[in-house]
């Protein structure tokens, strides 16, 4: 059996009095599109910066990969694409500055065949000469996931890539990943939209720092009743939260 793509055990972080993150356990199997739900504040991008090996957990653990991010998160890095909540990307630079730029990050010389490849699966060959801050929301997002997947990396964390975006943008990404996916990338997104959430193969709904619902989308809105993902989403919180 291959190992699942994320494994965490008890995963905790308490930044002071607040814990943002509460003994989350959860898996995460290969070439899934895994959703991470959860209102404002619910331990979201706490969770992916633990799984980047950007943040240390307080507690519990975490496998990425199969690696143990506390061990080594040199090695996590090399396999993960992050595509962060506020995206990273010189404003003041081209759209093929900015590939050549986190190319370099990753060791790949600029103009190489992998380049040429990421250009022509999100479609940016048109707009290579652009800068990157007079982009628009939506091509400043497919920039962002280009760089992210320069080094192919086998999981893609992505934290609400497309926050403010338009309906037909969104739509042509979430395309793009579930091309990725089919190709075998594992990918774990967070967002609050719930028809991105339908998309999802499954999903973690957060409330507090914790796991408030785990399963496929029908999985969990039957845990309601079968109402909505929506409905399902409001009525788990304010169960938690009394
Ligand atoms: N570096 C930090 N220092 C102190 N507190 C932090 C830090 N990062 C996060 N927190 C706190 O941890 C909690 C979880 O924050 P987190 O950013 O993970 O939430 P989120 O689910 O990603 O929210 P959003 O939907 O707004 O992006 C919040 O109470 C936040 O204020
Ligand atoms: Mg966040």
């Amino acid at each position: 059996m291959s190992p699942s793509a994320v494994e965490t055990h008890n995963l905790t972080r308490r930044f002071g009095a607040v814990t943002a993150v509460d003994a989350l356990t959860l898996r995460i199997e290969q070439g899934e599109v895994f959703g991470l739900l959860g209102p404002n504040g619910s331990g979201k991008t706490t969770t992916i910066r633990m799984l980047c090996g950007l943040l240390e957990p307080s507690q519990g653990s975490a496998l990425v990969a199969g690696i143990d991010v506390a061990v080594a998160p040199e090695q996590v890095k090399q396999r993960i694409g992050y595509m962060a909540q506020k995206v990273g990307l010189y404003e003041d630079l081209t759209v093929g500055e900015n590939l050549d730029f986190y190319a370099g990050i990753y060791g790949f010389r600029r103009a190489t065949a992998r380049l040429a490849e990421v250009v022509a699966f999100l479609e940016l060959a048109e707009r290579l000469g652009q800068l990157a801050g007079q982009l628009s929301g939506g091509w400043k997002q497919r920039l962002a996931l280009a760089c992210a997947l320069i080094h192919r990396p086998a999981l893609l964390f992505l934290d609400e890539p497309t926050a403010g975006v338009d309906p037909a943008a969104r739509r042509r990404f979430w395309h793009t990943i579930h091309d990725l996916a089919h190709a075998g990338t594992t990918v774990l997104v967070t967002t609050h939209y719930m028809d991105e959430a339908e998309q999802c193969a499954r999903l973690a709904m957060m409330s507090r720092g914790h796991l408030i619902a785990l399963g496929t989308p029908a999985e969990v809105a039957a845990q309601v009743g079968g109402r909505t993902l929506e409905d399902a989403f409001v009525i788990l919180q304010e169960r938690d939260e009394r």
